[in-house]
């Protein structure tokens, strides 16, 4: 595919894990669309279904829809998705199993753990979950996830590291926050955070009124921009009363602009109320930001031109004008760095640790982060 090697050095895309996906559909939106499949294909990240046409067939299988009575999100009818790999580390090494050179992930924090004594699903073990949904959505995982660091523990005779990046911290943040202390005190002993959005982060306005391509021109921002606001977890994440300041403007239009208070006349006015009615679901899961009761590091990277506002000529179906502040290119400082309120509000020690000119995921291939989990790993 000619786009992939353009692609190879801009891939830093939402560093969203493997899904796959079964087909057995009433319909298809395209006679080139599969409507049957014998197994599980990849269906997230695979490039080779993000291009035109194909792109359609994707997005009908990829979107959620939302049922206004029960508040969860289901599949279109006949698409079973699942996540792949849970226990495991192959899922999370890398964004796109099968081209290893588009987007590495997780991989050079395993193989330096496994250059250090440890081995791949035994003691260093992965825990993907389904990225669209919010743990609201997710509660047998968290059962999954509490069973495996149990069990890690006690093959290991001693409490378990736990390493999360992005939006799996907000995930991590949940599970610490519906554990007993007693249950922390015995299973974990320190977690390291990398890249948290703990306030939210800004472009996830763009993401929803516009879509939001990651810069690969051979997508539509308004194609994907289907399937991007059906994920309920692109709306948890939207900034926070709790952090952002009240008068920011997040987006700007002709006639109008919007902060973190004008959610639900935004929702409004690019005509997807559903996304109104997920924000009111998910915003109190973690809002709160009650400290997660166990050492924290929390490592972020700064000083990477990074979305903290939109000017739009055409709202919302035109790309809009950036205006940039300080972050890691997706998180905002300002969010990344709010587990500075722990300190003092939690008995276990609260570390920041900033990684300056860092990109959101280049910060998981960088020594100095690999170093800093060595120390974690290896301190008494
Ligand atoms: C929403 O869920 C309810 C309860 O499961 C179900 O009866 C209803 O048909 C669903 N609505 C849609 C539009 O799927
Ligand atoms: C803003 O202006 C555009 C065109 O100038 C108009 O179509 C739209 O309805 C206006 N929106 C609001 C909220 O007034
Ligand atoms: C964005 O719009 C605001 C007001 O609408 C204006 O003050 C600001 O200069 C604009 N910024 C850019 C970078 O266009
Ligand atoms: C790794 O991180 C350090 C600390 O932020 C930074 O100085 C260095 O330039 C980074 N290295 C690379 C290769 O990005």
């Amino acid at each position: 595919l000619s786009h992939v090697k353009y692609v190879k050095n801009e891939f830093w895309m939402n560093p969203y894990l493997e899904l796959e996906a079964k087909l057995d559909k009433p319909s298809v939106v395209h006679y080139i669309c599969y409507k049957k499949t014998e197994d599980y294909f990849t269906l997230w990240l695979n490039l080779e279904l993000l291009v035109p046409v194909a792109i359609d067939c994707w997005i009908d299988n990829m979107r959620l829809l939302y049922n206004h009575s029960t508040h969860l999100t289901e599949a279109p009818p006949g698409v079973d998705v699942r996540v792949p790999g849970f226990g495991q580390t192959y899922s999370l090494e890398y964004l796109d199993p099968s081209k290893r050179s588009v987007g590495m992930y997780y991989f050079t924090i395993v193989q330096a753990l496994v250059d250090w004594g440890y081995t791949r699903d035994d003691d260093v073990r992965g825990a993907p979950y389904d990225w669209r949904k919010a743990p609201n959505e997710n509660k047998e995982y968290f059962l999954r996830l509490q069973q495996m660091i149990e069990e890690m523990a006690n093959k290991a005779g001693g409490p378990v590291v736990l390493i999360a990046h992005s939006m799996g911290n907000m995930y991590t943040l949940y599970f610490l926050n519906h554990q007993t202390q007693a249950w922390k005190d015995r299973y974990i002993k320190a977690y390291v955070s990398l890249g948290p959005p703990w306030a939210g982060v800004a472009k996830t306005l763009r993401v929803m009124a516009t879509g939001d391509n990651n810069r690969i021109p051979v997508i539509s921002p308004l194609k994907i921009r289907t399937q991007q606001r059906t994920a309920v977890s692109t709306v948890w994440l939207f900034p926070y009363a709790h952090t952002w300041p009240k008068d920011m403007v997040l987006v700007s239009t002709p006639n109008t602009s919007y902060t973190v208070q004008d959610y639900q006349r935004f929702f409004r006015d690019i005509n997807y109320e559903d996304g109104w009615a997920m924000r009111q679901d998910t915003e109190p899961l973690v809002s709160a930001l009650q400290p997660p009761g166990v050492p924290v590091h929390c490592l972020y990277g700064s000083g990477i031109p990074t979305p903290q506002g939109y000017n739009y000529t055409n709202f919302p179906d035109v790309d809009p004008t950036v205006i940039n502040g300080d972050g890691d290119g997706t998180v905002n400082l300002l969010s990344a760095t709010q587990c500075k309120r722990w300190m003092g509000q939690q008995k276990q020690p609260v570390n920041m640790f900033e990684l300056p000119g860092n990109e959101h995921v280049a910060m998981l291939l960088n020594i100095t982060t690999v170093n800093y989990i060595k120390k974690v790993l290896f301190s008494p």
